[in-house]
C-alpha cells in the first residue's frame, strides 16, 4: 500500500479530441479517486480490472476498493513484455467474455505499458469496442504509455506490430505509485521525461537540469515534470492523433533505440528508456555532426542524461552490440523506414526537433563507425 489516505488537489490535463477528448488525472493519491470517476462518466457500468502479477501484489487491493460498489471483475496476467502476445490477447478477450463484460461497461488498465497496451488492444475489439481507463503505474506508462490511444500486442516479426488506435476515456496517474519503483526503472522513464524537454520545449529542459533530483525524490517536482511530459504529449496527439506528421517527433532516440533494444534481445539488459536515452544522446550527436547545432549544444543535452545516470553510449549496452552492419539491418527494420530513406528525428537545438525524411543511409553508418570505433 503506497498511496496516501488523503490525496492532494490532481493536476487534471486535456487529451483534445473532440468527441474523444478525455482527462489526465496527476497527484498523489488519485487512484483512490477511480471509483468516483468512473461513477461520473459511466453510471453503474461494470468494471475489469486487468493487471500483471507484479503490479497486483502492490496495487490491486487498493484499486478494488477505489470501485468498491461497483460489479468487478479482475484479470491478472503474467508480467513482462511476452504478455504483449496473441497468446495473452486471445485469453483476455475471453476473460473479458466470460466475466460478461458488455458495451457500456469498463475495462481498468492497471499497470505498466505492457498492460496498458494489451488492455487498451484488447478494449478495442471486444464486442467491438469496450471504453477503458489507464491507471499506469510506471514512470514510462504515465508519461507516454498510457496517453495517445495507441494499443497494441507484438508479432513475431517485431514490437506493437499488431493492434489498434483506441483512446482510453480516463488517466489516472497516481504519482505515489511511483514511490515503489525500483530506481532502475524510474529512471528509465525519466529518458521519456527529458525527451519533451528536448524535442520541443527548452525551458522545461533547463528546469529539469535544475530539478531533476526533486523529481525523482517525488512531492510536487515530480508532478510538474509529469503533468508537462503529459501536457506535451497531448498538445502533439491533438494535432496528430494518427501519426501521420508532427506525432513522429515523439519518435525522438528511437531509430537509434529501437535498434539497440532489439540488439539486447528487448530483454532486462538494456530497458525501453535507456535505449531511448542512447538513442538521444545519438540522435543530438548525428544532429551536431551535420551541423544542425553546435556541439556544445548536444553535449549539453548528453550531459543531463548522464548526470540523471541514464546510458548515453552503445559501448555501455551490457554485453555489446553488433557491428555497423549488424545494427544497420536493425534500423532497417525499423518501421520508420519508408520507401529506402530513413527517417529520423534531428534537432536544430534543445528544444528544436523536427522529422527529416531524407536521412540516407551511408551519413548514419558513417556516423555509427565513429560511435563503434
Ligand atoms: N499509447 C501510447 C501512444 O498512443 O503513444
Amino acid at each position: 500500500m503506497t498511496a496516501p489516505l488523503r490525496g492532494s488537489e490532481p493536476i487534471v490535463v486535456d487529451v483534445a479530441l473532440g468527441e474523444r477528448s478525455y482527462d489526465i488525472v496527476i497527484g498523489r493519491g488519485q487512484l483512490a479517486t477511480l471509483g468516483a470517476r468512473i461513477a461520473k462518466l459511466r453510471p453503474g457500468a461494470k468494471i475489469a480490472i486487468v493487471s500483471d502479477r507484479n503490479v497486483a501484489a502492490y496495487h490491486l487491493d487498493a484499486a478494488k476498493a477505489a470501485v468498491a460498489g461497483s460489479a468487478v471483475a479482475t484479470v491478472v496476467l503474467p508480467p513482462g513484455e511476452t504478455t504483449k502476445s496473441f497468446t495473452q490477447l486471445a485469453a483476455l478477450c475471453d476473460a473479458l467474455i466470460a466475466h460478461r463484460i458488455e458495451r457500456g461497461d469498463l475495462v481498468v488498465a492497471l499497470g505498466g505499458g505492457v498492460i496498458g497496451d494489451l488492455a487498451g488492444f484488447a478494449a478495442a475489439i471486444v464486442r467491438r469496442g469496450l471504453d477503458y481507463v489507464q491507471a499506469p503505474t510506471s514512470l514510462l506508462a504515465q508519461v507516454d504509455s498510457s496517453v495517445g490511444g495507441k494499443t497494441a500486442i507484438d508479432s513475431p516479426h517485431g514490437k506493437n506490430l499488431v493492434g489498434a488506435f483506441h483512446q482510453p476515456v480516463l488517466v489516472i496517474a497516481d504519482t505515489a505509485l511511483l514511490d515503489t519503483l525500483p530506481a532502475r526503472e524510474f529512471r528509465s522513464g525519466y529518458a521519456e521525461v527529458a525527451k519533451y524537454g528536448l524535442l520541443g520545449d527548452a525551458a522545461f529542459f533547463a528546469w529539469l537540469e535544475a530539478n531533476w533530483q526533486d523529481v525523482f525524490a517525488g512531492g510536487s517536482a515530480r508532478e510538474h515534470a509529469i503533468a508537462t511530459s503529459c501536457r506535451a504529449k497531448a498538445a502533439i496527439v491533438a494535432r496528430d492523433e494518427r501519426e501521420t506528421g508532427d506525432r513522429m517527433l515523439l519518435n525522438l532516440g528511437h531509430t537509434f533505440g529501437h535498434a539497440l533494444e532489439a540488439a539486447a534481445g528487448f530483454s532486462d539488459r538494456l530497458l525501453h528508456g535507456e535505449a531511448i536515452a542512447i538513442g538521444m544522446a545519438l540522435a543530438f550527436a548525428f544532429s551536431a555532426r551535420r551541423g544542425l547545432l553546435p556541439q556544445a549544444e548536444a553535449d549539453r543535452a548528453i550531459h543531463h542524461l548522464a548526470a540523471v545516470g541514464l546510458p548515453t553510449q552503445i559501448s555501455q549496452v551490457p554485453g555489446g552490440v553488433p557491428d555497423v552492419d549488424g545494427l544497420m539491418t536493425l534500423i532497417g527494420q525499423d518501421k520508420k523506414v519508408a520507401r529506402g530513406q530513413l527517417t529520423f528525428i534531428l534537432a536544430r537545438g534543445i528544444g528544436a526537433a523536427y522529422v527529416a525524411r531524407d536521412v540516407e543511409a551511408a551519413d548514419v553508418r558513417a556516423f555509427l563507425d565513429t560511435k563503434l570505433g
